[in-house]
């Protein structure tokens, strides 16, 4: 239908009307009481404009700093705050929002100022036109960042945002302003609310592959300070990797077992350097600690970072079976090698020695993810994104 871009309250059809109606603004909070009165405000003339069935919830973690007062003071019966004690954090509160939230559709957004309420309409008519996810988002064409951004900050964006590129091509996955269907986010399990970007795990285990984007200009925050530390910057590391395992699986494991890998061939050539040219260590021995200390290395990383759901699991054990793995790998490579240079004497030694390190690594890959590495609870292999780290 086209009108419905066009008018902040279209005319969809019955369907839609029933489905979409209620909207239910969720602003996680600490310490904006200065901001809550403006954004009343002018969610009040938006409410207002377009004849909105709009709710707001004010999630704040206790901040004591006279918001409950300023909500009061505002006198709108659609605008409550509920004072949270325990779980705090941005994502938690953001979620415990969601669920508490009674409209069709739901709406997240900051408060202080940065996301523009007036968005709102636009962007319900972008979920109304059948849009599953809505970001409020700087880079598309005619959204914008305050002139203040110094470069330091465009660029740490702007990194994050291609870290998440796999996931989403979303142009905007680090904005905290979207808008979804409720009935989307009943059906989002196994949601994992750490660090800052929560639109990006809600795209990611709703598994939204379209995902529209209204352009906002993104205002610094005049009043309050800002919560986002170098702290929230390193869980978003973390955050990303629980994401590329719960959409990739397997490949995922795969592409950490392959990078633990070549970190193995660095760990033996260093080793060996290090023995044979400052120490002078007899070769054998060179060789033999230097295979000893990267397959080590390579079983802490990989218990660590690739195979991290079956931590819980007896070390010693798992020890010794990666170093079977490894060695049933070595053999399989050996008659690999020998049988593709039989089978083609013509080509060089070193061809048939490729192929047979892809066939041990093949391997050992898969010997340690279904065999010393397997996860015994279902739970595990539902989500394996979401076991304790
Ligand atoms: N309940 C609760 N608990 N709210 C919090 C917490 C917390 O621990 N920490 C921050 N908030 C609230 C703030 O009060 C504000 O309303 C909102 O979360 C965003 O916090 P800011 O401190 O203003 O974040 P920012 O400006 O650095 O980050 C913004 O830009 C990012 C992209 O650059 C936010 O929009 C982020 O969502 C966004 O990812
Ligand atoms: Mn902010």
């Amino acid at each position: 239908m086209p009108s419905t871009l066009i008018h902040p309250a279209p005319a969809p059809s019955m369907e839609t009307v029933t489905a979409l109606s209620s909207v239910s603004v969720i602003v996680p909070t600490y310490r904006e009481a200065e901001n809550l009165p403006t954004l009343i405000e002018r969610l009040e003339k938006v409410r207002h404009a377009g004849e909105l069935d709009l709710e707001l919830l004010i999630m704040d973690d206790d901040s004591d700093d006279g918001s409950v007062e300023a909500v009061e003071r505002a006198k709108q019966s659609w605008a409550t705050i509920h004072v949270r004690t325990t779980n705090r954090g941005l994502s938690p509160a953001v979620i415990d929002g969601m669920r508490a939230a009674t409209g069709d559709i739901l709406i997240v957004m900051d408060a202080d100022l940065s996301h523009p309420p007036e968005k709102i309409p636009e962007m319900i008519a972008s979920l109304r036109a059948g849009a599953p996810f809505v970001l409020g988002s700087r880079y598309v064409p005619g959204g914008s960042t305050d002139a203040a951004w110094g470069v330091f900050r465009w660029l740490n964006s702007k990194a994050a945002t291609l870290l998440a590129r796999p996931l989403t091509n979303a142009k905007d996955p680090m904005s905290g302003f979207f808008a979804m269907r409720r009935e989307d986010f009943n059906r989002a399990d196994g949601l994992n609310p750490i660090g800052y970007k929560i639109a990006l795990e809600l795209i990611v285990k709703c598994r939204f592959d379209h995902v529209a984007e209204t352009p906002i200009h993104f205002a610094d925050r005049e009043l309050g300070q800002s919560k986002l530390s170098l702290k929230e910057q390193l869980k978003y590391i973390q955050h990303l990797r629980r994401l590329y395992i719960f959409k990739f699986g397997t490949w995922s494991h795969l592409v950490q077992f392959l990078a633990v890998g070549a970190s193995g061939v660095l760990v033996n050539l260093s080793v060996l350097m290090l023995l044979t040219r400052l120490l002078t260590t007899p070769k054998p021995l060179a060789v033999a600690a230097a295979i000893t200390l990267s397959m080590a290395s390579n079983f802490m990383l990989n218990r660590r970072f690739t195979f991290s759901y079956a931590r819980d699991q007896s070390i010693v054990k798992q020890f010794f079976g990666f170093c079977t793995a490894c060695s049933i790998g070595a053999g399989v490579n050996f008659i690999t090698t020998m049988l593709v240079h039989s089978a083609a004497p013509d080509l060089p030694l070193e061809v048939a020695a490729i192929a047979g390190i892809a066939a041990g690594m093949g391997f050992n890959f898969l010997a340690s993810r279904f065999v010393v590495f397997r996860s015994q609870s279902t739970a595990a292999h539902k989500q394996p994104s979401d076991t304790p780290q």
